[in-house]
């Protein structure tokens, strides 16, 4: 039997901060109801000539480097990201030429804030089915693009930020499940409800914004949450004692507090790192992984349980052993 295993995680964030003091100057907010209500002290923004791309390069190579893998060994590269560089060739493809990686399968997932899972199943599967043995897996946005900065609803909560992964094939998991969801009834509660082919004049006069009725969201994502972490739980025969970390979707403070208590696990195990960036999407869950692993709360033999939720809506969850 062939699994997969992390071997290498790097993250990066733009050097640009915009503080909630700094937000305070935009619209009609302060420090503590955003701090209070989101667990959000700053979130880190790509400069105007930094791409989705650029952002998942760093993260890419800080991965690489952490492998102790060379570029060229990697045969397969999927991109978890809302807000690709282009309409096509996709974000994974520009990637792969700058990392000077050959004829490797790349390619983009759009899964929103749960996307890294979906991004991680998938890529799991290819080591698995021994159709890759060495794969980037990685969640990078520029959410800042598609956000209203007159929007006080929603543009305090969003942020700039990669995370990447090397995945490897092993003899022993590594990834023991993925579990992944949708529901598009809901997809009218988080959007951006404009597209290429559905009302593209918004894109051209550049109001192509991110919508969301926060309080729903923040009910039906608890309920998920807890629902696919136990789900996580049952398939691989663990209880809550035996996670060392929980890394959740980095979305909202009061959401992950209140998943953790639903689920029984004490706060000091769960990974919160939303009060440096904000929610990064897609780079949420990997860029919290990396700087648990850096700051070495993270250890080889760790059994992690991460979990997304997203626009869709989208959820996801995976138990593996680090
Ligand atoms: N500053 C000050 N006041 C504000 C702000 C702000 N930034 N935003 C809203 N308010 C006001 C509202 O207008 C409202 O005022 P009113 O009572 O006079 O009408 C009041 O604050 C309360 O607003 P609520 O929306 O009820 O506040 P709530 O406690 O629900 O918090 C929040 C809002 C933080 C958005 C919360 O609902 C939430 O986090 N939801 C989940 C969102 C989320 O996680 N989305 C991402 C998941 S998926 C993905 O990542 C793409």
């Amino acid at each position: 039997m062939i699994y997969s295993k992390i071997c290498g995680t790097g993250s990066y964030l733009p050097t640009d901060v915009m503080t909630n003091h700094d937000l305070e100057k935009l619209v009609d907010t302060s420090h503590d109801w955003i701090y209070t209500r989101t667990g959000i002290e700053q979130r880190h923004i790509a400069q105007s000539h930094e791409s989705t791309c650029d952002l998942a390069e760093e993260a890419s190579r800080a991965a690489l480097n952490a492998a102790g893998i060379d570029s060229s060994d990697i045969d397969l590269i999927v991109i978890a990201t809302t807000t690709a560089d282009q309409v096509f060739p996709s974000t994974a493809c520009i990637l792969q030429e700058r990392l000077g990686i050959k004829d490797s399968p790349a390619f983009d997932v759009q899964a929103v804030c749960a996307g890294f899972l979906y991004a991680l199943d998938i890529a799991d599967k290819f080591i698995r089915t021994e159709s890759a043995t060495k794969a980037l897996v990685i969640g990078a946005e520029t959410f800042s693009r598609i956000i209203d900065w007159t929007d006080r609803t929603t543009c305090v909560l969003f942020g700039d930020g990669a995370g990447a992964v090397v995945l490897e094939a092993a003899a022993v998991p590594g990834i023991h499940s993925t579990h992944l969801r949708a529901n598009g009834a809901y997809k009218d509660l988080l959007s951006v409800p404009v597209g290429i082919s559905r009302n593209f004049e918004q894109i051209i006069n550049g109001s192509a914004y991110t919508q969301m009725q926060g309080g729903e969201v923040f009910k039906i994502a608890v309920k998920c949450m807890e629902q696919i972490a136990i789900e996580a739980l049952e398939a691989n025969d663990a209880d809550v004692e035996q996670v060392d970390w929980f890394i959740p979707h980095q979305a909202n403070s009061r959401i992950i507090a209140s998943t953790a208590r639903r689920l029984g696990v004490s706060m000091d195990k769960v990974v919160v790192t939303i009060n440096q960036h904000g929610n990064t999407s897609a780079a949420s869950i990997p860029l919290a992984m990396d700087t648990a692993v850096r700051d070495g709360r993270i250890k080889a033999g760790d059994n992690l349980l991460i979990e997304g939720f997203g626009g869709g809506f989208t959820w996801g969850s995976a138990y593996l052993t680090y």
